[in-house]
């Protein structure tokens, strides 16, 4: 997976996305990372690329030309033409059906705003996907970015030790996971639940399968009703309990 990131910021995010699991995938070329500092762009001495905008209001917007040609510099592998995600409040949500999309891709452009934003125009041209991770306001794209490189580089093979685990993991049957124990088994009074000692895995599967549905029916009701549940399972959840 190949992902090309359009920012001003380029330095934060390098350092932030070497460590831990995505600077091993990074280093075993897994993922491949490449920044592009859309200010290299600027069409004027002071390397400015923001301006006022038309009609007046708050702030300044970062302009088209400097993003447009940082885009244009982009070299992509072979002919394919990339998605360009623009990250952005006014996007789709970013949950985790749309990070196995884009981790099917072979390569991905990331656009991050500043300031009040970006000239429409250049949006136009170039955006495929407006994406938000969420309703609420950041200070630039950059966040947006690295919450969405590092869900989708999760999901690319080998990036994790065990494939089991983005497998069976939380959302991915839109239930949530159910807890998990390590040693020791006794913990300040508190004991492991005895069946995860006994050995017998389809009990061991069952009780967790039971305290995923019990869990997303507590934390995340919202969920419930398009999560892959056995007509089973769900005769057996008490609708008039759950608070969607
Ligand atoms: N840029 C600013 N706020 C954002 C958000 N919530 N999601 C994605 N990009 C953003």
């Amino acid at each position: 997976m190949k992902c090309h990131v359009l920012t001003l910021f380029p330095e934060m995010m390098e350092q932030a996305l070497k460590a831990s699991i995505l600077g091993k995938a990074q280093d075993k070329q897994l993922i491949n990372l490449n920044f592009i500092n859309i200010r290299d762009f600027s069409n004027n001495k002071y390397l400015k690329v923001d301006d006022y905008p038309y009609g007046g209001g708050a702030g300044m917007l970062m302009q088209a030309e400097p993003v447009y040609n940082a885009f244009k510099s982009i070299n992509t592998e072979g002919s394919i033409k990339p998605r360009v995600v623009y990250l952005t409040p006014q996007g789709r949500t970013f949950n985790q059906h749309i990070a196995q999309e884009f981790a099917k891709e072979e390569e991905l452009v990331l656009l991050c705003g500043h300031y009040e934003g970006i000239d429409e125009r250049v949006l136009e041209l170039i955006v495929t996907d407006y994406i938000s991770i969420g309703d609420y306001v950041l200070t630039g794209g950059e966040l947006a970015a690295m919450v969405v490189i590092d869900a989708i580089s999760r999901l690319v093979p080998g990036v994790l030790h065990n494939d089991d685990s983005a497998e069976f993991e939380s959302f991915t049957d839109g239930l949530l996971e159910y807890p998990h124990y390590t040693r020791p088994v006794e913990f300040m009074g508190k004991t492991v639940p005895d069946i995860l000692l006994s050995g017998h895995h389809a009990n061991i599967d069952k009780w967790r399968r039971e305290k995923s549905i019990e869990r997303t029916v507590e934390r995340r009701p919202d969920l419930i009703e398009k999560a892959d549940l056995s007509e089973k399972e769900r005769k057996e959840l008490n609708y008039d309990t759950i608070e969607f």
